[in-house]
């Protein structure tokens, strides 16, 4: 039944809440993307992620989902899913929707079901538990949830606490409980009877918690963590989910994987599992990261490091290949740092290369394309008071909107006040929001993204009056046109996609330089990461050929050669044997 499509994919992701706001009410919808599928189309791309678009009272953004058979009333009707996917399918785009089953939405009536009473037959879809203490007034165990505070809330109705890895609203589903994995299957095949092509799986390693919920270790950034991901019945329920369902179809299947890296991947993605096709994982997003929270510089030579052992797994284990999603901040400012001046063009088409030419299944997100930035906290903007624009020096307060942000400030405003500070540089850097500024389609009021006189859900970037989809369609060297060209090429390449990866000069600090290579073709890939002037001596093996530069950052690309490699360049060769 599966034909491994992601193999030959490039996907975008869409977060629909900040794509294109279709019938003016200032939040992004399914109409909105409908009318971008030429966009999308014409980028290259030949698959599309989109984040949760089920019902949901969005505590989360729709991953706190109410019902997985509808669609949020924010973001339109069946017959809208309907169309999108027609007209996807019609431009030969696949589709692959987010799969949250590891909780669910608290107004989900499966939990007004449980919560209802000790007896009620939904009561173990869900984690309930008798608190710890004298009169039980202590969480079951010490977890703490990702969103911070304990992972338990208490219920005086039926004085249990039960469990929430993520937010209140969002109770964490037994899948011990056969008929939760039956439930899960259902979902899934709905949608795939709908024409889905597949899914991204929410925090998918977290859906077996340890038997008997033991204590976790006291450990940043997350106690518990141990006790939850990856553990014992996992393979057991997933392999479930797939028999019933994922390997049913022709589908790809990609986890959001904590706890997965490049060391034990493959009892998870080998294609001889026959589990999920290719995961998410963060080495390479938690190297700028102590305990994953807080940011310091980023080391090239770690992030190349995690990237070859990625790259060194058997072809039949599939990397995927990603900077960004709806998690984690814009690439540019994070990768290549803030201050590369008048070379930030060339800095922003470098991470593509540096990124894409290596083996895996490419994600781009929404906006990256662009080069779209974090939000520039302390800096000028636009922000809507009493329903008007006014311009004002951007606070975290009055621009941060998601859970995680806004739960940090609170909690550390009340028990920790002399923490702001820092709490505030850090979320700086890493918070979530960054990602989540509507997209830029021009430079018309709210960036084009929804009209002029109505409030976005979220700040637009003001950046937007330069980084916009219509000023860079119209500009040949535009990143947007290189992120064209790039996607063009290495679909066309099958030595991209499955030739063989050879890395030169591991340990330095500076350059990225490695070889693609199958029966026929060699591609070279040589970037700069740093804003000097580089040496660049030519590995022996690629003396002596007929290189043709396929891709450079800059327009006067030279011969492949030792000599230096140019600010931020990024310059791939190829030649043949035949
Ligand atoms: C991972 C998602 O990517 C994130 O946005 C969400 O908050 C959590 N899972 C909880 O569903």
């Amino acid at each position: 039944m599966k034909t491994r499509w992601y193999k030959d994919a490039f996907f975008y992701q869409i977060y629909p809440r900040s794509f294109c706001d279709g019938n003016g009410d200032g939040i992004g919808d399914l109409r909105g993307i409908i009318s971008k599928l030429d966009y999308i189309k014409d980028l290259g791309v030949n698959a599309v992620w989109l984040s949760p678009c089920y019902k949901s009272p969005n505590d989360d953004n729709g991953y706190d989902i109410s019902d997985y058979r509808d669609i949020m009333d924010e973001f339109g009707t069946m017959e809208d899913f309907d169309e999108l996917i027609a007209g996807l399918h019609a431009r030969g785009i696949r589709l692959i929707m987010d799969l949250v089953v590891n909780h669910t939405s608290d107004e989900h009536w499966w939990f007004k079901e449980s919560r209802s009473s000790k007896a009620n037959p939904y009561r173990d879809y869900y984690y309930w538990r008798k608190g710890r203490g004298k009169n039980g007034k202590r969480p079951p165990n010490n977890w703490m949830s990702n969103f911070l505070g304990p992972a338990w809330k208490y219920e005086e109705s039926t004085d249990e606490w039960y469990m929430h890895i993520f937010s209140y609203k969002q109770p964490d589903l037994n899948w011990n409980n056969p008929k939760v994995r039956q439930e899960v299957a259902d979902i899934c095949n709905f949608w795939f009877e709908k024409g889905v092509d597949g899914f991204r799986c929410d925090v998918i390693t977290y859906i077996s918690k340890k038997h008997g919920l033991p204590n976790g270790k006291i450990k940043l950034p997350l106690i518990g963590f141990e006790q939850y991901c990856l553990t014992e019945n996992y393979h057991k329920f997933i392999k479930e989910v797939a028999d019933k369902s994922w390997n049913r179809y022709d589908t790809t299947i990609v986890g959001e994987a904590m706890g997965i890296t490049s060391a034990n991947a493959p009892q998870y993605i080998d294609e001889s599992v026959g589990e999920l096709d290719c995961v998410f994982a963060f080495e390479h997003t938690n190297c700028d990261r102590y305990t994953q929270i807080l940011p310091h510089k980023l080391s090239i030579k770690k992030l190349k490091s995690i990237f070859a052992r990625w790259q060194a797994l058997p072809q039949t284990c599939m990397p995927t290949l990603f900077f960004e999603n709806h998690d984690q901040p814009r690439c540019v400012p994070r990768f290549v740092g803030y201050d590369c001046g008048e070379y930030r063009d060339k800095a922003a088409k470098m991470l593509p290369v540096a990124l894409y030419m290596q083996r895996g299944v490419p994600f781009v997100f929404q906006g990256q394309e662009l080069g779209m930035s974090d939000i520039p906290i302390g800096k000028e903007g636009e922000v809507w008071r009493d329903g008007k624009p006014v311009r004002a020096i951007l606070k975290e307060e009055e621009v941060f909107k998601d859970i995680l942000s806004v739960n940090a400030m609170k909690m550390f405003r009340k028990r920790a006040p002399f923490l702001m500070g820092i709490v505030k540089k850090v979320l700086k850097k890493v918070a979530r929001d960054h990602a989540r500024t509507p997209m830029q389609w021009s430079d018309a009021p709210n960036a084009g993204f929804c009209p002029k006189d109505v409030e976005p859900w979220m700040i637009v970037n003001p950046d937007y009056k330069i980084v916009n989809v219509a000023a860079e369609q119209n500009d040949k060297d535009s990143l947007l046109n290189y992120y064209r060209k790039l996607i063009d090429y290495r679909k066309n390449s099958e030595c991209i996609k499955n030739g063989s990866f050879k890395e030169f000069y591991a340990d330095s600090n500076k350059i990225y330089v490695y070889q693609r290579q199958d029966a026929d073709t060699t591609i070279a890939v040589v970037c700069n990461f740093t804003k000097k002037e580089t040496p660049f001596t030519l590995p022996q093996e690629w003396s002596n050929n007929n290189a043709e530069c396929k891709l450079s950052n800059y327009d006067d690309a030279r011969p492949l050669a030792s000599g230096t490699l140019r600010p931020f360049e990024a310059s791939v060769y190829e030649w043949h044997r035949h």
